[in-house]
């Protein structure tokens, strides 16, 4: 099959890529316009095959999103584009109510008219696939307030989002379905908790940790650093999502997690006793530990109940946090060719160079 994944050269578009090619037969038509957030280079060893394209382009484009559809005749759509950091949606909420909401009506719109001329058999197995955060439920009782109530999010949770980028999120979620209700599109969502691991941009905690770590900078926490996230590898959400889009049932929901609930600090702390293990220096990186003013709107936990999935589809996590952890730090250690390109904007350039914008 031949598959259009949107955000592709992102976190996890580009794991998944990496999934599809290494692991499996099928093609990928890879369409992303290249934020800051995109990058080629977390593609090296796949790119050249023959199974993957690139399209760089911007999916609120919708002629060029009926170009990309009608040239490459995907099977199913797997929609990662996406603005996806938090703190840049409190400083600018616009580029997400843009891409987050209006990209996914145009992309919506361009499957559709697109799926609806295909023949019987094409349309019935065409999957639109909708990558999505666990952030829409809004935040979980945290223990430090209900001891003995610790729910955890499933698929029928009322959604309550609390930042401007988790409303834009909900509100995608939404449109996909109402294509489904009201068009026929066949659909399905995922929402998944924190993603962590090789390729994550370093504006993000678990990188930012480790990179200011080794810069000898500050590590900054916010609040108290009590919040808490369920931590999921990314390689393990890669195969979770091409599970979905090639077994996953239309019109269904299912969430992703990786029961590894974890307070931010103490996952500082784990990423600070690595880098004591594997790069020692005179006093223990958790020396350089600061906290910070917490973050407007702060959710206090957010937690997976992933047993819809395993259940119904067969998936779960390879990786412990402690595995996934270790590999991840290990991993920046490793790339730090990648790590200069991406801070330095060296990249940008070569990608300015070697690309002309549509
Ligand atoms: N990172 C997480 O922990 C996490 C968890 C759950 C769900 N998600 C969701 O998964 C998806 C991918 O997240 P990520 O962490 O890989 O994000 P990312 O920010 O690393 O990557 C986003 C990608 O989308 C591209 N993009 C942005 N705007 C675009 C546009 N208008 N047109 C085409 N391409 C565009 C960027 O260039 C980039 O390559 C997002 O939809 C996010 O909401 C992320």
């Amino acid at each position: 099959m031949k598959i259009l994944v949107t955000g592709g050269a992102g976190f996890i578009g580009s794991a998944i890529i990496r999934h599809i090619i290494k692991h499996t037969l099928d093609a990928v038509v890879n369409v992303d316009k290249l934020t800051y957030a995109g990058n080629l280079e977390s593609l090296t060893g796949v790119s050249d095959n023959d199974r993957y394209a690139f399209e760089h382009a911007d999916i609120c484009n919708a002629a060029e999103m009926a170009r990309i559809f009608a040239e490459h005749k995907p099977d199913a759509v797997m929609h990662l584009a996406a603005e996806s950091h938090v703190d840049r949606s409190i400083s600018g909420p616009a580029a997400f109510i843009e891409t987050n909401i209006v990209g996914t009506y145009v992309l919506l719109e361009a499957a559709r008219n697109y799926w609806s001329a295909l023949p019987d058999d094409a349309k019935k197995a065409f999957r639109f696939h909708h990558i999505s955060t666990d952030e829409v439920y809004g935040d979980l009782p945290h223990p430090d307030e209900h001891p003995l109530a610790l729910p955890l999010f499933t698929e029928t949770t009322a959604y309550a989002p609390s930042s401007p980028y988790s409303a834009s999120k909900a509100s995608s979620d939404h449109l996909v379905r109402a294509w489904l209700r009201t068009y026929g599109l066949p659909t399905i969502v995922t929402n998944c908790s924190n993603n962590y691991g090789p390729y994550h941009f370093p504006e993000k905690l678990i990188p930012l940790v480790i990179l200011n770590a080794l810069e000898g900078k500050a590590l900054p926490v916010y609040g108290k650093g009590d919040q808490i996230r369920d931590w999921l590898y990314v390689e393990d959400h890669a195969r979770a999502l091409y599970t979905v889009v090639t077994k996953g049932v239309v019109g269904e929901t299912y969430n992703i997690g990786g029961y590894n609930e974890k307070q931010n600090l103490e996952v500082v702390h784990t990423i600070c006793d690595l880098l004591d293990e594997i790069v020692p220096k005179a006093v223990s990186y958790r020396s350089q530990i600061t906290y910070i003013a917490d973050r407007p709107g702060h959710d206090r936990r957010y937690a997976i109940d992933a047993s819809k999935i395993g259940r119904e589809l067969g998936w779960k996590p390879i990786e412990t946090f402690e595995s996934g952890i270790r590999k991840t730090v290990q991993w920046y250690l490793d790339n730090p060719r990648w790590v200069e390109n991406v801070k330095s904007g060296a990249y940008k350039t070569w990608i300015e160079q070697n690309y002309e914008k549509r």
